[in-house]
Parts: C-alpha cells; sequence; structure tokens
C-alpha cells in the first residue's frame, strides 16, 4: 500500500463519516500563539490529541487562559456535495467556544465570534454562542477529495477554554439549517400563542408544517393540524395557535414542525406552558421571615418581619432586646443591641381574620447571614447599564408584589456605578447614573429593605469601572457611611496584581479578601460579604477564613439548562462547607426578564427547568439573588419565587446543604436534612422525556413511617412507608419533604 492512501485511511478512520456529516471529536493541540499554525501544510504531528467536546481545563490543562490552536486534518468526499439537494454552501458547526475564536480553513480564514483583545473596541466573550460558519462550495479553498485543514485560534479569558457544548462536524447546508421556527406569546393571560417559519434563505422552501398541543404527563395529543406550505425567500409565515378550550394553568407542550420536502428534515420548536403549582397566598397572617437573624453588637439592626396575609396587618413582637424597637404598622424593627447573646423572640402578626405567631432568635455574636441572603442584583438583567431608576423601580416592585413579605431583603447594585475619578480625597463616588447614592441607601432601608454594592480588590471591576486596588479602607468607610449592609467583591482585574506578583501560593489568593475583610471589620455597621472568585483555590476550604459569607463556586450563570446544570448540579461535593453564616454560591437566579443589558428577553429555561432551579437553589442552601427585572414579574416567575414552603427549604436554620444521594444518567436525587428532622428532597429528571422515578426510601438511608409533602403544591400527598412514586416533567423535578409519623 502506498504512503499517501495509509494516510488517507488513517484520516478516514479518525473522522466518523455519516452520509450527511463527518464529525470531528478529536483535534491536535497547542497552548500559545503563532500565525503559521492556521496554515494547512504546518507540520502538527508533535502536537498532541484533545477532544473537541469538552473544555481544556477538564482535560489536564488547568487554569491555562490566554491563547490556544485546534487543528482538524479531515478528507472531504466529494459525494457530500453530490449527495446534498442544495448543492451551494459548506457548512462548519463547530460546537460552543470558550471565549473568542477565529477559524482559518486551509489557511483562509472562514469566521470569527466575539471579539480578541487585540480587536477594536477590545475583548468580548461570546462562549456562549454555537459557531456555525458556512462558505460557498465553489470556493477554490475547499479541496474535495483531498486532505484539508480546519485550525481554529482560540481566546479563553478566564476558567473553562476552547471547544465544547458539542461533537464539531462539517457539512452541506441544507434546506431546514436556513428555516426559523419559533413559538411566542403575549404576556396576557391567558396567554396567545403564535408559531412562525421564516425562511432566512433566498431560495422557496417546500415542505408539511404541523403543530400540535400535547399533554405530556400522559403522552396525550389534545390537537394537531397539518398542512403543506411554500414559503419564499426571506419570508415568513404565522399561525395563530388555538389554545381555545385548554386549561390556562395546565402543563401543555405546544410543539410547531416543519418538514421539509426534498430532504426529510425536521425543523422544530416546542415550548411548555408556564403553569403554575402553588395556590395562591392566604388571606391568613402567615409569619415567613427567617427564624434567626445575626448582628454584631452596636450595629445599626433592620429586620423588617415578612409576612402575609389581607392587608392591613398589624405587627408585635415580645422580649426585644433593649435598643431596638418595631414600627407595629410596617413590621420594621430597627435599633442597636450592645449586649452580645441570643435573645428569643416571639412574632405576632394579625389581621381581621386572625394571627399568627412565631419564635424567631436575635443572634447578637460575630456571625452574619445566619441564613443565605435573599434578595435582588441588578446584573442578570441590567449589565452595565444599571441606573438608580432601575435599581429603584425593583425595589418598588418587591414591596409592591409582595417579595417583601416573603423575606426577599437585599437590594444589590452589581458593577457599573462607579465613577471613573475618585474625589481629590481619594474617594469613590457613584457616576451619573446614580444620583445621591447614600439617599438610595435610606430609602431602601426606610422601606425594610438592605442595600447591597459591588466592587472589586482589582484596579478596574470586570466591567472596566474603579475597583478598589489600594483604597480598600476608604471605599470601605465609605460603603458604611451610605448604609451599606452587603458587598459583592469581584476578582476580576485583581488577577493582573496576582500575575505581575508571580506568586500562586493560596496566600496570594486569600490577600485582596483578607485585605477587605480587615477594611470592613473596622467598620461600625455590619456588611455581609461576599466572595465572587469562581471558585479558584477551592475558595470554600477558607472563605470562612476571611470572614467571607458566602464564595462564588463557578464561573457566570446563563439562562440556559446546560449552565444550570454546569453550576448547580456539578459540584455536589461542596455540601460540607454550607453552615450558617458560609455558604456556597453557584450565582444568581435566572427566571424572569434577564438580559446583562439594556435589553431583556424572558429567560430561556422551561417553566420545568425553573422549578428545577428554584428547587436546587433552595436544596443547596444558595443565596438566593433574583435577577430580573422584577416590575415586569410575570404570574409565573411571582409564583416561582414566592412559594414560602420552598423558600423555608433554602432559610432552614440548620444550614446543611443538599447531599446529591443518588445519580443515575436520568436521575438525581437530592436530600437535605431539616432543623425539625425532616428532609426536603429534590427528584430531578435529567432527561429530554417525561419519566416515571421511584424514590425508594432505603435508597437513601431512611427507615421509617413518613408523611409526604410535595412543597410546590402544598399539599399533603400521602404516607408511605417505603416509597415515592412520581411523574416528572423533561429537566423537571418533584421537591418533597418527608416528616417521620
Ligand atoms: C463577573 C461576575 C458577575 C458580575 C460581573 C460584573 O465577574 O461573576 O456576577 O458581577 O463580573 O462585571
Amino acid at each position: 500500500m502506498n504512503k499517501l492512501f495509509l494516510s488517507l485511511l488513517l484520516l478516514l478512520s479518525l473522522q466518523a463519516i455519516s452520509q450527511k456529516e463527518i464529525y470531528f471529536s478529536e483535534a491536535k493541540f497547542k497552548t500559545g500563539d503563532q500565525s503559521e499554525w492556521k496554515a494547512s501544510n504546518f507540520d502538527d504531528s508533535q502536537w498532541p490529541f484533545i477532544k473537541t467536546g469538552t473544555r481544556w481545563e477538564d482535560q489536564g490543562y488547568t487554569r491555562y487562559d490566554g491563547y490556544a490552536w485546534y487543528r482538524i486534518k479531515f478528507i472531504l468526499p466529494s459525494s457530500l456535495k453530490q449527495n446534498a439537494y442544495w448543492k451551494d454552501s459548506l457548512s462548519f458547526w463547530l460546537g460552543k467556544i470558550d471565549d473568542v475564536d477565529e477559524t482559518f480553513l486551509n489557511g483562509v480564514k472562514i469566521g470569527q465570534t466575539g471579539s480578541l483583545p487585540t480587536d477594536v473596541g477590545g475583548y468580548e466573550t461570546q462562549w456562549d454562542t454555537y459557531r456555525i460558519y458556512n462558505i460557498p462550495a465553489n470556493s477554490s479553498n475547499i479541496y474535495w477529495d483531498k486532505e484539508n485543514t480546519i485550525a481554529i485560534r482560540v481566546y479563553d479569558n478566564t476558567s473553562g477554554g476552547g471547544m465544547f457544548g458539542s461533537i464539531p462536524f462539517v457539512k452541506m447546508l441544507t434546506q431546514s439549517d436556513e428555516l426559523e421556527v419559533s413559538i411566542s406569546s403575549n404576556t396576557a393571560p391567558p396567554p396567545n400563542y403564535n408559531t412562525s417559519v421564516e425562511n432566512i434563505s433566498a431560495k422557496m422552501v417546500e415542505g408539511i408544517w404541523a403543530i400540535s398541543i400535547k399533554d405530556g404527563a400522559i403522552d396525550k395529543i389534545i390537537r394537531s393540524t397539518s398542512k403543506a406550505v411554500n414559503i419564499s425567500g426571506l419570508k415568513k409565515i404565522t399561525e395563530k395557535i388555538n389554545m381555545a378550550g385548554i386549561a390556562g394553568n395546565k402543563r401543555i407542550e405546544i410543539i410547531s414542525s416543519f418538514k421539509e420536502k426534498h430532504t426529510g428534515d425536521i425543523k422544530s420548536k416546542s415550548v411548555v406552558t408556564p403553569y403554575i403549582l402553588t395556590p395562591p397566598v392566604s388571606a391568613m397572617p402567615r409569619i415567613n421571615s427567617a427564624l434567626v437573624f445575626g448582628v454584631r453588637p452596636n450595629s445599626p439592626f433592620i429586620f423588617k418581619i415578612a409576612a402575609t396575609g389581607k392587608k392591613p396587618l398589624q405587627y408585635n413582637a415580645e422580649n426585644l432586646p433593649e435598643g431596638l424597637s418595631l414600627e407595629k404598622a410596617t413590621g420594621i424593627i430597627t435599633g442597636k443591641v450592645s449586649v452580645k447573646g441570643n435573645y428569643n423572640i416571639k412574632l405576632n402578626v394579625s389581621n381581621q381574620l386572625g394571627n399568627a405567631t412565631q419564635d424567631f432568635q436575635i443572634k447578637v455574636g460575630e456571625e452574619l447571614a445566619l441564613t443565605p441572603p435573599m434578595g435582588w442584583n441588578s446584573w442578570n438583567c441590567w449589565g452595565l447599564t444599571v441606573d438608580d431608576e432601575k435599581v429603584k423601580s425593583s425595589a418598588q416592585a418587591f414591596i409592591d408584589k409582595g417579595l417583601i413579605d416573603h423575606g426577599w431583603s437585599y437590594i444589590n447594585i452589581d458593577d457599573g456605578w462607579q465613577n471613573p475619578e475618585r474625589t481629590n480625597a481619594g474617594e469613590i463616588i457613584p457616576n451619573k447614573k446614580f444620583g445621591d447614592i447614600e439617599a438610595l441607601g435610606s430609602w431602601l432601608h426606610n422601606k425594610g429593605l438592605k442595600f447591597g454594592i459591588y466592587s472589586s480588590p482589582g484596579t478596574k471591576t470586570c466591567g472596566g469601572y474603579t475597583g478598589s486596588y489600594q483604597h480598600e479602607l476608604k471605599d470601605a468607610t465609605t460603603y458604611a457611611k451610605w448604609g451599606v449592609d452587603y458587598l459583592k467583591y469581584d476578582w476580576c482585574s485583581y488577577e493582573d496584581v496576582f500575575t505581575k506578583e508571580k506568586d500562586t501560593s493560596l496566600q496570594a489568593y486569600q490577600k485582596p479578601y483578607q485585605t477587605m475583610e480587615l477594611a470592613l471589620k473596622a467598620q461600625s455597621r455590619d456588611i455581609v460579604y461576599s466572595l465572587c472568585q469562581y471558585g479558584m483555590a477551592d475558595v470554600w476550604k477558607w472563605g470562612d477564613s476571611v470572614n467571607g459569607n458566602s464564595w462564588r463556586t463557578t464561573g457566570d450563570i446563563q439562562d440556559t439548562w446546560e449552565s444550570v446544570v454546569s453550576n448547580g448540579f456539578d459540584h455536589p461535593e461542596l455540601f460540607s462547607y454550607a453552615k450558617p453564616g458560609n455558604w456556597n454560591d453557584p450565582d444568581m437566579l435566572v427566571v424572569g426578564k434577564v438580559g446583562w443589558s439594556g435589553t431583556l428577553h424572558s429567560t430561556m429555561l422551561t417553566p420545568d427547568e425553573q422549578y428545577s432551579h428554584i428547587s436546587l437553589w433552595c436544596l443547596l442552601s444558595s443565596p438566593l439573588l433574583i435577577g430580573c427585572d422584577v416590575s415586569k414579574l410575570d404570574d409565573f416567575t411571582l409564583n416561582l419565587l414566592t412559594n414560602d414552603e420552598v423558600l423555608a427549604i433554602d432559610q432552614d436554620i440548620l444550614g446543611k446543604q443538599a447531599q446529591q444521594k443518588i445519580k443515575t444518567k436520568d436521575v438525581q436525587i437530592w436530600v437535605k436534612s431539616l432543623a425539625d428532622g425532616s428532609k426536603a428532597i429534590g427528584i430531578f429528571n435529567m432527561s429530554n422525556a417525561y419519566k416515571v422515578v421511584r424514590l425508594n426510601f432505603s435508597d437513601i438511608g431512611l427507615k421509617g413511617k413518613y408523611i409526604i409533602r410535595d412543597l410546590w403544591r402544598q399539599i399533603n400527598v400521602g404516607v408511605s412507608q417505603d416509597k415515592y412514586e412520581s411523574n416528572i416533567p423533561p429537566h423537571g423535578v418533584s421537591l418533597i419533604k418527608l416528616t417521620g409519623k
């Protein structure tokens, strides 16, 4: 056999060939950056292989940030083109790339997503975007029936790195690739749905368009229509979906799918209607506050008793320690306590229908955040466009929509509030988007809310705003003057200091957080300290030693199921680090309208994924920070955020994080021990189809008879000695509480 034939055979065995696509599960890989690495004839034979479906940090290149190259050689059979109905474009589907890529075919650039640090306008990540690059099939740069080389230059800013998300492949562009099927709803209840198919190519596309409405729980198609349609180039066709007679609050799947006539390819989209599980809040008084609150001696105390029920409510608190007083009409307790100790209070809330009582403990000592902080943060909705008005509107909505009555209390401004210059005295001041920030602080306090702010130990924040580097004490003093109750302290450009100091010891990671710890300690005000450095140097092992109340365990969350899985589900080993005053933080919530900018969109999570997201975060005893525009809260999201029995799992005073007890490909079961001896259990269906899951109590070490309560529905669903079975929607959850009987 000649040499060329042998190498062709080798290549063919590396590239799995199906009829229509050629997949690349591996590539040659090298860290660094040299422009000759893009050439097809560059000799990469000494480079090691790497998998293309998983980030490089998961494959031995731990903590490597910066440039690296992937090179893939493959034979492109002309049969691919001959067998295609459309023969005009070759299409590369490269999966996601963390953070920015420049892609070359045989040395010629065919695409780029994101901006490199050297690009005009500077670095901008596009880590969560699928790369699809199309090139004309008659391009002289494509070598049909010969070896081709795809070279991908990647720039990774921080964590992760490189190709991931799916196995890349090449194929001929087909009609269905050029169709966009969508389903949209208006927000007015009951929602009306439209579906459309848009042809983004210039050529006519023909096929059958089917729309169906399905009850997935019993696998029954309730209604369906289908018709033959031709869609001219660059045209969109839309249909209103007939929801008449379908119960407004049921979980229904709407599926719109288009089957292309010549290839048989199907392009479809489905949505699940936002179904509400939790009954409306009762008119009877109910106290929803956490059962414990920590404060330091002589620090200003501010706590609003969270309670629901028909207004007006009358609030009462017996045995308040000396120095505290309650405003009976609002339930706001303020003052200062000078003597350390545990004070047992009896709260009482009444209205014309009745009254509710609750034991409550104020612990005057050194510990703050005895239950995970609950509130709002501006980042996931407004990003750097945050301003005074946007903060106030979400805070006002906390009151108007009643979130404050369910225990939501922090209003936190994330990045983007700082002025580029400090005052002559070196003081940090807000930029023009904010007026009087001290006045904003007292406005929040007067309403019983708390005030949070954001900074970085570096010279600049991630968004390029002024950081606290070498101004830590000054900044902490300013925050205290403004009435700040919470600081998120984000590593960001501290990376430059860290790199310059060439010290990668544990102490070097801790140093910036210790500096701010001391600055906060020097204030005569309690400031909850939230460490944000994405889990570096196993922060959960030492966050407590720098007085951190919570620490981010991961990179930033996005509103996708993959992101919820990787931030929330993928770190079960951290459970032992959570305790009162110290919480693992898998990042903020991605329900409601999010966007990280001035433009908001509804979360891309399905309703089931949202139930799972909130359930898991509560089981994890995570800080709960709403990341959406609260002033635009829809009924579904409001319901999701105001189920007191679910929130009580997060706020449980034992402060234990759930343990992952069972993990199979399709099912995960997490169990959290609660202060009253009962267990909160999340049974998650990780698969894409409905699944009947049976939980055998013995499999999670439980013996005895239990009352089973469905926490989302707030109903008891039975008593059992041995098992619980439920039919769980795709990516959905059954969240239950087992109480011994
Ligand atoms: C990131 C952080 C985000 C947000 C952002 C602001 O590093 O993880 O939560 O704070 O910076 O620029």
